[in-house]
């Protein structure tokens, strides 16, 4: 593996990858990998030859308040797990290499970016949107990998490769998960042991809608007080926002019709997590996927 730390060379390596008619596969992550990155990246070993694993913690996308300074960073670790993984090229910038003085441009996906994550972290989704523009302009990938785990993030970055006209196309991967339902994400370290246990009833929430949906249930405000009664048994979890919403227009829906997700914010203790559940027609009845 490879590793890259300039624009400049990630540009030529992929363009000389392109000119051999290779095809180019990305996967952008700000690294402390877990097995959600890993999945993506053997999705994009599947289909793409070279794939290039990007790992940025990008400044843009966290709010003054937030944890950009202690977000963990464990480029050695990544690094090794890469190289294990078969990955072909690391790309790594700089801030400064990324957002050099006197940047000015930004990339907002009007709409479905100041909803739900977006109004709990203005900014966020603009500042995602541009560092992943940045990212398909350097590498110009044929395919790049997202996790639904982020499904409000990656039905942005679809729009905004659709809209821009750009010639990869966003793949979205299935949620990876610890054994009692957490969805795996760089923030668990921050969870302590008791916040660790009580994390666990986001993903059981969830599993409550699927269950009230198998017994028929159809309105979403019942199946969200569902939801709810699951979170509230949980003292240190504090909701956030919890909808159901239409896939493609991230609009509340009343009652459930075409493809929704379920989108879940909590803080339990001091971390901020996310969750989702993706429900699809299926026949006469709804499949949910956690
Ligand atoms: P990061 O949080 O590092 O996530 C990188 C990718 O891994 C995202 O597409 C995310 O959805 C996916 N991912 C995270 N946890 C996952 C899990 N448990 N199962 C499956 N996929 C999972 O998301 C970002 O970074 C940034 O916003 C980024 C897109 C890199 C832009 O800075």
């Amino acid at each position: 593996m490879e590793t890259i730390h300039t624009i400049e060379w990630m540009k030529q390596i992929a363009h000389e990858a392109r000119a051999r008619d290779r095809i180019l596969g990305l996967v952008p992550t700000m690294g402390a990998l877990h097995e959600g990155h890993f999945s993506l990246i053997r999705a994009a070993q599947r289909e793409c030859a070279p794939v290039v694993v990007s790992l940025f913690v990008n400044p843009k996308q966290f709010g003054p308040a937030e944890d950009f300074s202690k977000y963990p960073r464990t480029l050695e670790q990544d690094r090794a797990a890469l190289e294990a993984l078969g990955v072909d090229f690391l790309f790594a910038p700089s801030p400064q290499d990324m957002y050099p003085a006197g940047f000015r441009t930004s990339v907002v996906v009007e709409g479905l970016s100041d909803r739900l994550e977006g109004r709990s972290r203005p900014g966020h989704f603009r500042g995602v949107t541009t560092v992943v523009l940045k990212l398909f302009e350097i590498v110009q990938p044929r395919f790049a990998y997202f996790g639904r785990k982020d499904a409000q993030q990656a039905r942005l970055i679809r729009q905004m490769s659709a809209d821009l006209n750009l010639d990869t196309s966003v793949v979205v991967c299935p949620i990876v998960r610890e054994a009692d339902g957490l969805a795996l994400s760089s923030r668990n370290v921050y969870l302590k042991a008791e916040d660790r246990r009580a994390a666990a009833a986001l993903s059981r929430s969830l599993a409550a809608v699927r269950d009230e949906i198998a017994k028929g249930e159809r309105d979403t405000g019942r199946l969200l007080a569902a939801l709810r009664r699951v979170l509230a048994l949980e003292p240190r979890v504090a909701p956030d926002y919890a909808e159901i919403v239409d896939n493609e227009t991230l609009e509340p829906v009343p009652i459930l019709r075409g493809s929704c997700y379920v989108l879940l914010a909590a803080k339990v203790g001091g971390t901020r997590l996310i969750d989702n559940a993706l429900i699809e027609p299926d026949g006469d009845s709804f499949r949910v996927t956690i």
